[in-house]
């Protein structure tokens, strides 16, 4: 039996459609959100994801201004920004584009972002609001996708056992802190597991839903996973392929034509979580907005 695809191509959309209203409807109370991209240095892949995400901002109504700064900027420069856009009255979102060149220290950039602007859920306070369960916390962009997901494709996640394989502040941690929200989407039963997890089939197998995010294809085989298994793949690898244009494709952490044959919903690598995340930048943006506006900020 081949898996139902999960879009998250489709569910991106919808979520975006929802957002253009609310937004509009924002603007007709005189509150426009603003989000503030910072990119640092030249990383083509860096480049090509803020492009995106202030290409969507725009399409969303929502009001998106790019800071570029030189590969050679020093920290004091970008944190210099930060305070700029920590105490600009029109921007309610700030993301710094990761990683940052090697004479910038990234933890203190994260902690300098203002919380309630942190769009990207990486300041250690809203980590902290994470783990304690604060149902106002601005999460991290991608493992809220990969909640949308499950809950829009009818795959609800309470009373799961759902595994997640990688343990990145980006992913991994913050996937596992959201499922076990007493919260909707989240109450699953949780395991992480990770790079050095003995015999990862033999905790990839029990799952109910598997979330793997490492960044290495085929980390899951077929023989890996449980028969009727919701598969959500969020690794994105390039890897050649002389036969396509650009030399390269793109795939995810799974593989995805053995595991589609026993799971009963996948993702699919692209169109998969990629488009969640910037739809939940997106939302992270306009709820800070919302916050801030009432706060009178
Ligand atoms: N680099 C890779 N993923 C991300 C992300 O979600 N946010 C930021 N700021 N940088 C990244």
């Amino acid at each position: 039996m081949a898996a139902r695809i999960i879009s998250g191509k489709d569910i991106a959309r919808e979520i975006r459609d929802e957002l253009n209203e609310r937004v509009a409807s924002l603007a007709k109370d005189g509150l426009v959100p603003g989000l503030a991209t910072v990119l640092v240095g030249e990383n083509p892949a860096s480049r090509l994801y803020v492009g995106m995400k202030n290409k969507a901002a725009a399409e969303a109504g929502i009001h998106s201004r790019q800071v570029t700064l030189s590969e050679s900027a020093s920290e004091t420069e970008l944190l210099g920004v930060i305070h700029d856009l920590n105490t600009d009255p029109q921007i309610h979102g700030i993301l710094v584009q990761l990683p940052l060149p090697r004479q910038i220290d990234e933890s203190k950039v994260l902690l300098a972002i203002h919380p309630d602007k942190d769009v990207d859920g990486f300041h250690p306070v809203n980590v902290g609001r994470l783990a304690t369960g604060d149902p106002n916390v601005l999460a991290p962009c991608t493992p809220r996708g990969v909640i949308e997901m499950l809950l829009r494709s009818g795959a609800d996640p309470s009373g799961k056992h759902v595994v997640v394989v990688g343990r990145s502040n980006i992913v991994g941690k913050p996937m596992a802190l959201l499922l076990l929200r007493k919260a909707a989407g989240g109450n699953a039963t949780v395991t992480v597991a990770h790079s050095r997890t003995p015999d990862l089939g033999a905790i990839t197998r029990t799952a109910d839903i598997l979330v793997v995010a490492v960044g290495w294809p085929n980390t899951v085989t077929r023989d890996m996973v449980k028969p009727g298994v919701t598969v959500i793949d969020v690794g994105t690898n390039r890897v050649d392929d002389p036969t396509r244009p650009r030399g390269y494709r793109v795939v995810g952490d799974v593989d995805f034509e053995g595991v589609s044959q026993v799971a009963s919903a996948i993702t699919p690598v692209p169109g998969g979580v990629g488009p969640m995340t910037i739809a939940m930048l997106l939302a992270n943006t306009v709820e800070a907005a919302i916050r801030l506006g009432k706060a009178g900020g």
